[in-house]
């Protein structure tokens, strides 16, 4: 499994400049600043996160974003912060069609009856009609009002909850749908059926300690953009990202903090990156994305694929699940 995952990384690092097939905006000295997605939308490379932004501090952290020059917040209704996003969006005056919003369709409303309401709950609380993008959370359905109880029909076929995503899609209350948390076998599972659209994005895990490089290549070459979250490690791993001797070398070396060269790195591996913070500096130093040389991006490359992966968010135990989500086998 580690020589595979070795050799996917190597695949991965001889690979030229990443090349999505929708990144656009990208030279060697700028990196691209969004991602066409298939319904013709941008989605800007760089996101503020909320998850784990707390209230009272949620709204200021947006505020400072959009003042900052971010277009693009990654919330879900999980979150329990949509109403002072939709609030702190408001007052920030600017118009809500040059602001992208995600939110996400949480795991126990996967049934397709119960999907829309779900839905409309987020708009109410974010105070807008439309989302720019909605994602199925997770791979897993609970049933409704079941404490974790796993629904198992739904879980295993995710494509009457996509059907009612996509008729969403056509009503106008959502532009963009795709998934979050999906291995290969889950993608692969949803889209052997006759979707009308495909998923827009791939939301997952994506830092140093974890990089998913066979993920990466393959969503590249399945024009299927990723979305990194929990980009920094996480309030867990954060600290170990940011303080690691290859990473200080390079802040170093070019001038920038560790967390930007994080934040450029994922940009430049060709996913939207997604770094929450709620400290006013930070958000805004995140923001700063700067490509990295070829050598030092190889460099920072090469020593995040070198060691066995270790993921940071996986609440397949705090579920009560008996498998792993991220397990290419599933029992059923
Ligand atoms: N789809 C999913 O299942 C899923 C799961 C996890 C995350 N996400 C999304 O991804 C976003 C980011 O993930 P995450 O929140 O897990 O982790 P993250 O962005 O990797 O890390 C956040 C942590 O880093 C700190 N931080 C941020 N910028 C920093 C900087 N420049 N210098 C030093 N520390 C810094 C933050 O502290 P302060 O806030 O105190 O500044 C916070 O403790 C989430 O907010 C959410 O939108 C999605």
């Amino acid at each position: 499994m580690y020589l595979a995952y070795r050799g996917a990384a190597a695949l991965l690092r001889s690979a030229k400049t990443p090349c999505h097939g929708a990144m656009r905006n990208m030279s060697t000295s700028a990196l691209p600043k969004y991602h066409i997605l298939p319904s013709g939308d941008k989605i800007p490379s760089v996101a503020l996160g909320v998850w784990q932004a707390g209230q009272g501090e949620v709204g200021l952290a947006v505020k400072t974003a959009l003042k900052a020059g971010y277009r693009h917040i990654d919330g879900a209704w999980a979150y329990r912060n949509e109403e002072e996003v939709g609030k702190a969006l408001k007052e920030s005056g600017i118009a809500r069609d040059k602001v992208w919003l995600t939110s996400k369709l949480w795991n126990n409303f996967h049934a397709p009856e119960d999907i829309e309401s779900a839905l409309d709950d987020s708009l109410s609380k974010l105070d807008t009609e439309y989302l720019d993008l909605y994602l199925i959370h997770w791979p897993i359905a609970f049933k409704k009002d079941g404490n974790n109880v796993l629904d198992v029909e739904l879980t295993a076929d995710p494509y009457p909850t996509w059907k009612k995503l996509e008729e969403l899609v056509d009503k106008g209350k959502i532009r963009n749908i795709g998934i979050s948390n999906f291995n290969i076998a889950r993608i692969k599972n949803l889209t052997a059926n006759p979707l009308k659209y495909r998923p827009a994005v791939n939301q997952v895990e994506l830092n140093f300690f974890n990089p998913q490089p066979e993920l990466l290549k393959w969503a590249r070459e399945n024009d299927l953009v990723l979305e990194a979250y929990s980009p920094l490690g996480s309030t867990r791993q954060v600290k170990d990202t940011l303080t690691l001797p290859v990473v200080q070398e390079i802040a170093t070396s070019l001038g920038i903090t560790p967390a930007q060269v994080i934040i450029s790195w994922h940009v430049q591996r060709g996913t939207v990156v997604l770094p929450k913070s709620v400290t006013p500096s930070r958000v805004e130093e995140n923001l700063q994305v700067t490509a990295l040389p070829k050598d030092l991006f190889e460099k920072l490359e090469t020593a995040a694929t070198s060691h066995p992966p270790q993921r940071v968010v996986n609440p397949s135990k705090n579920w009560g699940l008996d498998f792993d989500i991220f397990d290419e086998n599933w029992p059923f």
